[in-house]
């Protein structure tokens, strides 16, 4: 099994802000599959889900976590959808450890709301769709190795919590 964290979980959960912090501590890179993705199709996220449509994100996600799988002393923040297929948590699990980041519905709305880079929120009740979302994938985030609630957490307290496991 490699040497990685992967930080999976649903959106606004706190990833990327972690990942950035945790890489620092352990004094490891830091990576995170989105960014890649929007280097691999030169177009920024929504731009992909409106002119290719959410599947071909999803190809690109995979392809994004096949590279990223392959290296070592990396934190690695993925997308919300990750653990969505199969193929990526089996890459996953064999990358490192995969760590799950949640947050209740209410703190995910408060951390996204302002926000115009997630097209699955881009709706007329986000609030509806965060929770019904979380209820579609929640058997998949469970499929992680851990799993931490960083709804009342700071950022130094979940890299703290992840550096005891
Ligand atoms: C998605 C989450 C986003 C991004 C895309 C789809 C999802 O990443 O990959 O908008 O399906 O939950 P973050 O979890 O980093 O916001």
């Amino acid at each position: 099994m490699g040497n990685n964290i992967i930080l999976v979980g649903f959106m606004g959960t706190g990833k990327t802000v972690v990942g950035k912090a945790l890489a620092e501590a352990l004094g490891f890179q830091y990576l995170d599959t989105d960014d890649l993705i929007v280097e691999m199709a030169d177009k920024t996220i929504p731009e992909i889900f409106s002119q290719e449509g959410e599947a071909q994100f999803r190809d690109y996600e995979t392809e994004a976590i096949r590279k990223v799988c392959k290296l070592r002393d990396h934190v690695i923040a993925t997308g919300g959808g990750a653990v969505l297929r199969d193929e990526n948590v089996a890459l996953m699990k064999k990358a490192g450890k995969m760590i799950c980041l949640a947050a209740t519905p209410e703190i995910i709305y408060d951390r996204v709301k302002t926000d115009t880079y997630r097209p699955l929120l881009q709706v007329g009740d986000p609030m509806a769709s965060i929770k019904e979302l979380l209820a579609l994938r929640k058997a998949f985030y469970d499929l992680a190795n851990v799993r931490i609630d960083t709804s009342k957490l700071s950022i130094a307290q979940v890299v703290h919590k992840i550096l005891m496991i």
